[in-house]
């Protein structure tokens, strides 16, 4: 349901219909409740807007000048990680661990498929989320939903789940940390191949992908040794690795006190992050989230799945794109194994009919969650690779290339997903079942991800 807000003090006069970055905020709005002392959310407002800016402008335009290149069929996007981050989370194991996929799956993709790999993690910023019900009910009594920490608390009262605005600030903060981190790691080291070590063989042991992986494995470690002995001194291997960051601008405050000018560059930039996305559930033309997001610079995801008015999106694509840019829409479609062949082919004729430069982008996660007879949500992995297939499929036949994936996966050992190789079933789900939202990929179930996906595309694309 679509509310209005209270309004926010704007900083000056702008023209009537001019866009800023609070333009939005006398529109209808969705998904984002109503914090109930709008003198404290002034204040925090106030507070996060003077906070130095997480992500650079410069950062932003690289990753768009790459996603160009992705939407030109030469480069692949790999854009992942948890459904919601928690503040619990932000400590160093699990922001390695998250890294340490990304790379291991953009080395597979790499190796597999021979072209560049642009990482995208949805990390350092989201940890909010739109909910299909305003309340649920914990022990007879109806509570507010949890929103993500970056608006309440998980822990089931009704205070707790108050909208809370200090929680942005403590976002903010976390996300500083999270990619205060990532960047020292990915400065150095890391990803440095000489150390076969670090590629966790054992674990993929007893996946059928091991072959493969032990395979690769050893022929980057040729690679290396061939390459340092015709070249005088140890190859840079182990110099930096782009990971850049993303998550859904949902908390419109969160995102537009952080919205900013630059010296010497045009427009206004999201400085929370180097891509955003427009949640499936937020993306009604006239309302607040679509006004924002048409005036910022940053590469903007799309989610696209049912109910779907096919006008409706191409219009949305008008208005967040009208200079037909590169590199700055990528559209994820999430359609589900059910609908994504009566969806997806008319989609993407009436796209390239208007000759958009898009991104095309699988999300094969989020059309395929169900519950289990003992009330846990879950996908099953089969259905998620049963729609990546298939999506491979339709855009090969309609002569259109995919460039993306988009998953919600960890490098935890975590018990989320039924299915994989390793073929864990609905009872081994309790074991290690730690998401707050939705369920990811473990460590395992991703890497054998990114070999299938490398398959599939060479199916289309191989040159
Ligand atoms: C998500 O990506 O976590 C999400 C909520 O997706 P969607 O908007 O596609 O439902
Ligand atoms: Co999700």
């Amino acid at each position: 349901m679509a509310t209005k807000l209270p309004p926010l003090r704007v900083s000056r006069k702008f023209e009537k219909n001019e866009w800023h970055p609070l333009s939005w905020n006398d529109r209808e709005v969705n998904q984002l409740p109503t914090y109930p002392d709008n003198n404290e959310l002034q204040q925090v407002y106030d507070q996060l807007r003077t906070l130095p800016p997480l992500t650079t402008s410069w950062e932003v335009l690289a990753l768009k000048k790459k996603l160009a290149e992705v939407a030109e069929g030469n480069a692949i996007l790999l854009q992942g990680g948890d459904c919601a981050e928690t503040f619990d989370a932000c400590n160093a194991p699990k922001i390695v661990n998250q890294l340490k996929v990304m790379l291991q799956m953009s080395f597979i993709l790499i190796h597999e498929t021979g072209i560049p790999v642009v990482r995208v993690g949805r990390v350092a910023g989201q940890y909010a989320k739109p909910r299909s019900s305003e309340f649920e009910v914990v022990e007879g009594r109806e509570i507010l939903n949890y929103r993500g920490d970056l608006i309440n608390s998980y822990e089931p009262t009704p205070e707790a789940r108050r909208p809370d605005p200090q929680r942005m600030v403590t976002a903010y903060n976390k996300a500083a940390l999270t990619l205060n981190f990532l960047r020292a790691l990915a400065e150095e080291g890391f990803a440095d191949l000489h150390h076969p070590e670090q590629w966790e063989l054992d674990f993929m042991k007893n996946n059928r992908y091991y072959k493969e992986y032990e395979q690769m494995v050893l022929s980057i470690n040729k690679a290396v040794n061939f390459m340092e002995s015709v070249t005088p001194g140890p190859l840079q291997t182990s110099q930096k690795v782009d990971l850049y960051t993303s998550h859904e601008a949902l908390n419109l405050y969160y995102e537009s006190a952080q919205t900013r000018r630059v010296p010497r560059k045009e427009g206004w930039f999201n400085l929370s992050g180097h891509m955003v996305w427009l949640g499936n559930r937020t993306r009604s033309l006239e309302n607040a989230h679509v006004e924002y997001l048409r005036g910022i610079q940053n590469p903007i995801g799309i989610k696209v799945g049912p109910p779907f008015d096919r006008d409706e999106v191409l219009e949305l694509i008008r208005r967040l794109n009208p200079r037909h840019e590169a590199g700055k829409i990528v559209l994820i479609t999430r359609f589900g194994v059910k609908e994504v062949e009566r969806e997806l082919p008319g989609f993407i004729r009436a796209v390239n009919r208007e000759g958009f430069p898009v991104v095309w982008s699988c999300d094969p996660m989020h059309g395929n969650t169900f519950s289990t007879r003992r009330k846990v949500k879950t996908r099953n992995f089969d259905d998620i690779l049963e729609e990546l297939k298939t999506t491979f499929e339709i855009h090969r036949a309609e002569a259109n290339y995919l460039g993306g994936v988009h998953l919600e996966l960890t490098g935890d050992n975590v018990t989320e997903c039924v299915g994989g190789a390793n073929g864990l079933n609905e009872e081994g789900l309790t074991r290690n079942y730690e998401t707050y939202c939705d369920p990811r990929l473990n460590y395992e179930q991703s890497l054998e991800m990114a070999f299938l996906v490398a398959k599939e595309w060479n199916e289309g694309y191989r040159r």
